[in-house]
Parts: structure tokens; sequence; C-alpha cells
């Protein structure tokens, strides 16, 4: 072979060499692990639905108040004016709507009763609300039970709250006295 064709065969190899280099810093950055061109996206995943199965169980669900709860004290006085107002509320369907689960006579909805996930407590009982001081019945209002009673504080004031429970101490009153009459 001729010294001057060894050239052009070098000055070949050089050129397509730098060509390809060239080219490929057009393209995108070589990957850090694979150092081969990030050309392919990740497959994205699809959104998973939500994974099969049973609802959620609620029946383990309990109050969930703070340690002091009972020690909380009522600010507004048992008025009529109040009482008439925690009547209204739990009467409210976008308010207390307490009638919806305890009745009106507190002693329990017997129509929706087949609707509920637990049997609501009966506050017709005078024994049993009076065993809980107005603090406490404040607190089950407000924050209820997950699943088994709304909490109250999402649709009602705490001056709501405190009449609602004003009104649920002069119910059990009222309809124990209208229980014992039977
Ligand atoms: C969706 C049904 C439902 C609604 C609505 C509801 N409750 Fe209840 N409530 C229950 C159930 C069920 C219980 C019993 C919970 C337990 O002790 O396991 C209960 C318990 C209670 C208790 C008794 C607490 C105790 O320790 O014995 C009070 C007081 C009470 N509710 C007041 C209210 C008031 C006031 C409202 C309206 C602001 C209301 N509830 C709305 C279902 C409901």
């Amino acid at each position: 072979m001729q010294k001057s064709n060894k050239l052009v065969i070098v000055i070949v190899i050089l050129v397509v060499t730098s060509l390809a280099i060239t080219l490929r810093s057009f393209g995108q950055e070589p990957s850090p692990e694979t150092g081969k061109p990030q050309t392919e996206t990740k497959k994205a995943t699809p959104p998973q639905p939500n994974p099969p199965g049973p609802q959620p169980d609620f029946s383990k669900n309990t109050w969930e108040l703070p340690a002091d709860a009972e020690k909380t004290k009522n600010p507004i006085e048992a008025t009529e004016e109040s009482v008439a107002k925690g009547k209204e509320l739990y009467l409210a369907k976008m308010k207390g709507n307490c009638v919806f689960c305890h009745g009106e006579t507190g002693a329990g909805n017997q129509e929706n009763l087949p609707k509920l996930r637990r049997t609501p407590a009966d506050l017709s009982n005078k024994e049993h609300i009076a065993g809980m001081s107005d603090g406490e019945l404040f607190w089950k209002i407000s924050k209820g039970i997950n699943g088994i009673m709304p909490a109250g504080e999402k649709r009602m004031t705490e001056e709501e709250r405190w009449h609602v429970v004003n009104y649920v101490r002069r119910l059990s009153k009222e309809s124990g006295v209208i229980n014992e009459e039977r």
C-alpha cells in the first residue's frame, strides 16, 4: 500500500469517529447507570384502582377524647332559650341531625335502625346521661366515632354544641319522665 493511501484511511477513520461523537452529543445525555442514551422513557404504571376486598371495619371504633374531656366546663347556662336552640340543632338535618339515629325522644329512631352500623345509645336513659358530665357529652358530640356517629364539630360551632348538650340533658330528664309514666 502506498503511504498516501494509508494517510487517507487514517483521515477517514478520524472524520468518522469525530462525526459519531458529534452526533451522539446532539442526542440525550447518556444515562448515568447504563451509559446508553435515555431515548426510552420509563413506562408509566397505570393508576391502581382501590384494592379489592372488604369495606373498612368500624366495629372496634370508639370515642377518642382528650384525657380530661369530662372536666371541660359548660360555658352556656341551660336557659329555656339555650335548650330551645339545642332542640332545633338536634332536629336540623344540616346541623346535628341527631334525630336521624337517636329519634325524637332519644330512645332511637326505629325507622332508621336497620340502616345503622351500630345501635345508638339511648339518650332517654336518665341515669346513663346523668352519669356523664357536660364536658364529656360535649366532647362526644364534637368528635363522634369514626364511621359510627358523625363529628358534630364539622357542622356546628362550639356554642351550638353546648346548646345541644343542654338539650340532651333536658331530653334525658323529660323522656325519663315519659318512660316512667308508661
Ligand atoms: C349516624 C347515627 C348517629 C347520629 C347522627 C348521632 N349519633 Fe349519637 N350515637 C350513635 C351511636 C351508634 C352511639 C353509641 C356509640 C357507642 O357507644 O358505641 C351514640 C352515642 C351517643 C351518646 C352517648 C355517649 C355514651 O357514652 O353513652 C350521646 C350523648 C350521643 N350519641 C349524642 C348525639 C347527639 C347530640 C347527636 C347529634 C349532634 C348524635 N348523637 C348524632 C349514633 C349517632
